[in-house]
């Protein structure tokens, strides 16, 4: 038996970009999961966590938001769009009051980048997906003057654009139309707003992906190295044990043995794993009756607290070479 009309999910399948449906008026409705995914994965590759604050350009139906909003710390997302309908009908149909009211969002109904200046804190990370291709390069500048101002000095807009041979003549705000700009000059206007233009290796069925970065933005470690969930891990990995404070080391000098759940160490003897605190405690007790005579073990990290359920977890995820 087919469900009852108000139960069933309307997907906006078969309707144009533009449509006045809230999947369809953001772009092509079958591809509304893909830039979610492409989008998200994006931002957390390039490092965004918990912590950081968010602001979404142009946020529509929280196509995007919908998974931002639940991932970030409470009161991190704020979202920018004048058409409130949009945001609206997606609260309603896809992320729901509940996590409104859980995570509360901020969101300013306005087409004005002055606006954001009402948010009050450093952004660490901005997005305009399909933003800069339905702008005139006046309100570019409008919207990178703004962030110049709003992004936080190690953060940066992560934006999307369609390049050309030549630049779009139009002004303003141009829908569903799009508009086309040479890299170059987008590069030029970023370089008048402070900031630091960047094409990204990272696919988007329709256009390009950039960083607008602000002057301390870290991108030296996808230069010469192609952007990917682990060459970030490794780097934030790598980060984490260099800043951890001296006295949360300890030097455990055990000798030789067989304790069979920690077998899997011995290759690792003279490196460095990563535990929480709970790990190391369990780790020494096996330790003094164990081997391994110069490991070091790093505590306080934290962040490996759920995969340490039992000790053998340990052997793939914790060792730092
Ligand atoms: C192609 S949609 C993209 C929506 C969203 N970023 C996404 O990827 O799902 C463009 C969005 O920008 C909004 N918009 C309209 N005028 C704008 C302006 N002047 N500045 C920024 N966004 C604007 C539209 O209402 C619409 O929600």
């Amino acid at each position: 038996m087919e469900a009852p009309l108000d139960d069933q999910e309307s997907l906006g399948a078969g309707l144009k970009p533009g449509d006045a449906h809230y999947r369809a008026y953001v772009g092509p409705p079958e591809d509304y999961d893909l830039i979610a995914a492409m989008t998200f994965n994006l931002l957390t590759t390039l490092g965004l966590r918990q912590h950081h604050s968010l602001l979404d350009i142009g946020c529509g139906s929280l196509r995007i938001g919908r998974l931002l909003i639940p991932y970030l710390n409470r009161g991190k997302y704020f979202g920018v769009e004048p058409n409130e309908w949009l945001v609206e009908q997606g609260i309603k149909r896809e992320l729901g009051r509940a996590l409104l009211e859980i995570k509360r969002p901020t969101f300013f109904f306005s087409d004005s980048p002055e606006t954001i200046a009402q948010a009050k804190v450093p952004f660490d990370f901005a997005l305009a997906q399909s933003i800069f291709s339905h702008c005139g390069l006046d309100l570019i500048k409008n919207w990178l003057s703004a962030m110049s101002h709003a992004i936080a000095e190690n953060g940066a807009l992560v934006a999307t654009f369609l390049p050309g041979e030549e630049d779009s003549p139009q002004r303003g705000w141009v829908y569903p139309e799009y508009v086309k700009y040479r890299p170059a000059t987008l590069r030029r206007v970023a370089a008048e707003a402070s900031l630091r233009f960047e094409l990204l290796d990272w696919g988007h069925p329709q256009q390009k992906w950039a960083i607008f970065a602000g002057p301390k933005f870290d991108s030296g470690w996808f230069k010469n190295r192609p952007l990917t969930w682990n060459s970030g891990l490794r780097k934030s990995s790598a980060k984490t044990k260099w800043e951890m404070p001296l006295q949360q080391r300890l030097r455990l000098v055990p000798t030789f043995g067989t304790v069979k759940a920690i077998s899997m160490m011995k290759a690792d003897c003279d490196r460095s794993i990563t535990m929480n605190f709970w790990m190391t405690r369990r780790f020494e007790k096996l330790m003094r009756e164990a081997f391994a005579r110069q490991a070091m073990i790093i505590d306080g990290t934290g962040g490996f607290m759920s995969a340490c359920g039992r000790l053998p977890a340990l052997r793939a995820s914790k060792v730092i070479l």
